[in-house]
């Protein structure tokens, strides 16, 4: 039998006091679980030194365990995502945000539902379920509902969450969706379920509570709402 293996990607821009939290709770979880991993943190060359506690952390858990694997500037969360893909060694992929508002907690969860189903793509759902949102106003909510809302309307996806990133994937069906999006801020989620429906690709949910971040801002402004609402026209049109 093949021993899987996951990889951990990790966006970061400012996210130097989440960091060291979040990856010393994937550690515990997966060193509990005995679950061979690797964390990848792709970090956008933050001005307040989120690789600084990166090498940090690399020293603490070894250079097999902490993969840095850092950009010059900001380039975004899609192509993020596609650069730490591309040193994964893992077999499965779990992708989340660094803020701690993703909870490492439900990562066996993730990876018994994987199994049970044998599904291509798990995706955590603030949606359904026990899932929820902690901590965000009214305006935040409306955004996130609103835009769940519509995509569902045009595009049928059959998925309860379609901006949430909090998703486990297959490593060769993550290769394939990304190779199929066209694109690149925060949109990239949507599409990437669009896409995995439209490959038929099997995607199983976990309910998951979404807790708004404690440290740093959010990286969410008008451009990526604006990136987003073309992205969504531009795969109603053509999907
Ligand atoms: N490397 C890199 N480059 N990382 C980035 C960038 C970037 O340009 N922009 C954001 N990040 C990182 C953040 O540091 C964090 O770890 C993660 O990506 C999510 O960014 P946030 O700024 O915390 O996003 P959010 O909380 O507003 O949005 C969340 O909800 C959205 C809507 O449901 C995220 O889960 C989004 O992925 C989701 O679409
Ligand atoms: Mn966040």
């Amino acid at each position: 039998m093949v021993k899987n293996k996951y990889s951990v990607l990790l966006p970061t821009y400012n996210e130097r006091e989440n960091l060291p939290i979040i990856v010393w709770l994937l550690v515990k979880y997966f060193t509990e679980a005995e679950i061979d991993y690797e964390i990848i943190v792709i970090d956008d060359g933050s001005p307040d030194g989120t690789l600084e506690a990166g090498k940090q952390l690399e020293k603490i858990y070894g250079a097999d365990k902490i993969v840095l694997r850092p950009r010059e500037k900001k380039l975004g969360l899609g192509t993020a995502y596609i650069h730490g893909m591309k040193h994964a060694t893992g077999n499965y992929i779990f992708i989340m945000d660094a803020d701690l508002s993703h909870h490492p907690k439900f990562i066996p969860e993730f990876i018994k539902t994987q199994k049970e189903g044998n599904y291509d793509v798990v995706s955590g759902t603030r949606y359904s379920g026990d899932g929820g949102v902690n901590g965000w106003d009214l305006k935040r909510k409306i955004i996130s509902r609103g835009a769940n809302y519509v995509t569902q309307i045009l595009l049928r996806p059959g998925a309860s969450d379609l901006t949430g990133s909090f998703r486990l994937y297959k490593k060769e069906v993550l290769e394939k969706l990304v190779a199929s999006c066209v694109s690149k801020g925060y949109v990239f989620q949507m599409e990437m379920v669009i896409r995995a429906r439209q490959l038929g690709y099997t995607i199983g949910e976990v309910p998951i509570s979404f807790v708004d971040r404690v440290y740093g801002e959010s990286k969410l402004g008008g451009n990526e709402i604006i990136g987003f609402v073309k992205g969504l026209l531009y795969l109603f049109a053509t999907t």
